[in-house]
């Protein structure tokens, strides 16, 4: 056996950043309710306010049990330092206004989560934030954008319902030339997948609600990447007060512990899936960045080490109504507004990630109406195959 010197993410995923909030030999993280935390010695009590000593003043600023949700996926992703918030969109909220100023610009892509499109189309050109978003795919036409000057790039990959890849390396180095800070939405592929860091970007983030908590019972954000950018993060979130629940942080803690395990489970379970689907006759599509046949999958290839647990289809019917008479048929899967949980998780994109979004607004995205979103969870995949095979006889 070779000697290890840096534990592998499953083991990291097990045991990363937890020992120092392990308390009188506890083999567990606490999880400190605690609003406030009280000195009698004035002079420590001014030294840790002004940040000159670790410690903790007030719930809303940091706890304990939070720090340790933050230090494992810092480790995880091989940042230097993480922040978190009260949820996905909490983090990606106070990370664009916390770094952008009016009169500057962002460049993205039309495939971002939902919320996100909404933060960029509606609330940015509120205070004056010029956002332009190109055609997810066309690595030219992004990269030309980027070349006309902007302060941050943001990006998503593989993205929220239709698993687009973008080449992390080459923008965010065509990102990095403009002088822009590159954000990646790392969540549907998790640090186990994939770590946009060493990919070249400067900050990472999640909605910790979805694969890295993995229960379905705690929402959450973090975002990791270089110090001084995370301080600037913190800042602002502590101001607007989207903060973590020490709760959460525990919940979303536990769920981390079995990372590793439930990715590899999902990135197999989702590659068999999205391969009896393309098979199947009743389906038009399937989007998966394992398949051959995904316009990303060279890409994703080279930049994911595993393909990820998300996978979408379009039935052969193209139609809300072959989605409403189908969707009820699935036995072994929550119908529902999530993702990145234990049970396998289905949904149309007008009922979850694109519920804010307009019919046309959708169709304009590429999103079709008969589109169904497969959130494959960790059940024996035989089971998941049979049971979409019986779902799908309606349209024989
Ligand atoms: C890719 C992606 N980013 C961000 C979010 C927002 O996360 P949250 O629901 O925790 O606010 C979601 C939610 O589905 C998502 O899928």
């Amino acid at each position: 056996m070779t000697k290890s010197t840096k534990p592998q993410l499953g083991t990291q995923s097990v045991w990363g950043g937890e020992e120092q909030y392990l308390l009188q030999g506890a083999t567990q993280v606490p999880v400190v309710h605690s609003v406030s935390f009280g000195y009698h010695d004035m002079d420590e009590w001014m030294d840790v306010a002004l940040g000159k000593k670790p410690g903790h003043i007030y719930g809303r600023n940091t706890n304990p049990t939070v720090d340790a949700f933050e230090e494992k996926i810092r480790l995880l992703e091989g940042a230097e330092a993480a922040t978190s918030a009260s949820t996905g969109m909490g983090i990606i909220s106070s990370t664009l206004f916390a770094l952008l100023k009016p009169g500057q610009r962002v460049v993205s892509v039309k495939d971002t989560y939902g919320g996100t499109n909404v933060i960029f189309q509606e609330f940015l050109p509120k205070f004056n934030i010029d956002v332009t978003l190109c055609d997810t795919t066309d690595h030219d036409q992004i990269k030309r954008e980027i070349a006309k000057g902007c302060d941050v790039v943001y990006l998503e990959s593989p993205t929220n319902p239709t698993t687009k890849v973008v080449n992390i390396a080459e923008l965010a180095k065509a990102g990095k030339a403009a002088g822009a800070t590159v954000i990646v939405d790392n969540t549907f592929a998790t640090p186990i997948n994939q770590n946009p860091i060493s990919l070249g970007a400067d900050l990472v983030l999640h909605s910790a609600t979805k694969f890295l908590g993995g229960h379905a019972d705690a929402l959450g954000g973090v975002i990791c990447g270089r110090k001084d950018l995370i301080h600037e993060v913190y800042h602002y979130r502590e101001i607007n007060g989207a903060t973590l629940h020490p709760m959460a942080a525990y919940l979303l803690l536990r769920g981390m512990k079995t990372l590793e395990l439930r990715i590899r489970q999902q990135n197999s379970s989702a590659l068999q899936v999205a391969q009896f689907l393309e098979g199947h006759s009743a389906v038009e599509r399937v989007f998966y960045p394992g398949l051959e046949s995904h316009d990303g999958h060279e890409i994703a290839s080279e930049q994911m080490r595993g393909f990820g647990g998300m996978l979408s289809f379009m039935l052969k019917e193209n139609s809300f109504d072959a989605v409403r008479k189908f969707v009820p048929r699935v036995k072994f899967a929550h119908a529902a507004a999530n993702l990145g949980s234990v049970e396998t998780i289905i949904g149309p994109p007008a009922t979850t990630s694109h519920v804010e979004c307009t019919a046309e607004e959708r169709a304009a995205m590429g999103i079709p109406e008969s589109l169904i979103r497969y959130s494959t969870g960790i059940e024996n995949v035989e089971d998941l195959i049979s049971d979409l095979d019986q779902a799908l006889e309606i349209f024989k």
